[in-house]
């Protein structure tokens, strides 16, 4: 038996028509060459700004988009032998709020735990739609459910097989702050329990909060995989602005200092990029002013996630 829950080698996405005119000359290489394995038991974060490939990644697993080449085992399975089987180790939450309209909430619980041969007896209907606080709604249409409402459903959907992985494709898009919390503790639960937990997130906090591994994504290539302490550290980056008394044309010297990043804003404003544990904020004034540059004013900021993956990026 494999330690893997998910186990991707190679995979390459290339999408051969526009999603949305259908242009027949398109070409878009949505995934370069992915590489991750995902430990049975783990709560890992797929981490990366919109268009990265994330959802790809996840259609691939479900089945619903076809991979150009690699290959994908899903526990053990490889989904090019029997896609199949996989369907009964996994459960997906898409990222796209698609439910029957046709169907009440129970029906539709019923109508997939039916779908996947599980006898009445079986069926954790009742279970599922108290865990996922959709009780008061069982005979609402999904229509008539609100954005949070639906996405519960989805999660509900995706659980009617008791699946041993749990895919979430950034499951709190739309979704307010208390069902956020209470979907959080209950794929928490579901994870001490022994099932490994997938999520996709452009949060960096999300997966800060949940997730014991995290991969970053961006442009289809995996950029960085680590345990989250790690990969945090790496992240602890700030961002210094610098304003300058008089014009600045050259800040080459600044890259002789360890780990730091730097560029011209404008004539009169720099930005670096460091890490606080690397070196103080003390030292780089300091360079800057022995580089007879005076200082009109600094500010910091935490930097937001499109600079992290700048440095990541960099770094690699
Ligand atoms: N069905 C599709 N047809 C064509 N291009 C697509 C399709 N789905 C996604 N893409 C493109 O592939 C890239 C990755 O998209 P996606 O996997 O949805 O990223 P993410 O989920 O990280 O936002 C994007 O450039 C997107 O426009
Ligand atoms: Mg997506």
């Amino acid at each position: 038996m494999s330690d893997f829950a998910i186990e991707i080698s190679g995979l390459k996405k290339t999408y051969k028509k526009s999603k949305k005119s259908q242009k027949e000359d398109f070409e878009k290489v949505a995934l370069k060459s992915i590489d991750l394995k995902i430990k049975k038991g783990s709560f890992f974060g797929l981490l990366g700004p919109n268009g990265a490939g994330k959802s790809s990644i996840i259609n691939i697993l479900a089945g619903l988009v076809n991979k150009t080449s690699g290959s994908v085992k899903i526990a053990g399975i490889d989904i090019d032998k029997n896609l199949q089987a996989t369907k009964f180790k996994i459960g997906i939450v898409p990222q796209e709020l698609v439910l029957d309209p046709f169907f009440n909430v129970r029906e539709t619980l019923e109508i997939y735990a039916g779908y996947y041969g599980i006898r009445k007896a079986d069926r954790r209907t009742d279970e599922i739609i108290e865990a996922l606080g959709l009780k008061d709604k069982a005979k609402a249409a999904p229509r008539s459910l609100s954005g949070g409402m639906r996405r519960r459903l989805l999660v509900a959907k995706a659980l009617v097989h008791n699946p041993e992985i749990l895919v979430l494709d950034e499951p709190t898009a739309g979704v307010d702050v208390e069902l956020r919390n209470q979907l959080w503790e209950y794929v928490k639960k579901l994870n001490k329990a022994g099932t490994t937990i997938l999520l996709t997130t452009h949060y960096l906090e999300e997966a800060e909060e949940l997730c014991d591994e995290i991969a970053v994504i961006n442009h289809g290539e995996v950029i960085a995989h680590d345990r989250k302490e790690n990969l945090m550290k790496l992240l602890s980056s700030k961002e210094l602005i610098i304003t300058t008394l008089s014009d600045v044309t050259n800040i080459e010297f600044l890259g002789k200092l360890p780990q730091l990043r730097s560029k011209l804003l404008a004539h009169d404003k720099i930005s670096i990029t460091y890490d606080p544990e690397k070196i103080e904020m003390e030292k780089i004034l300091q360079t800057i002013s022995d580089n007879k540059i005076q200082i009109r004013d600094i500010s910091t900021k935490q930097p937001d996630l499109e600079e992290i993956f700048k440095h990541l990026i960099s770094v690699k």
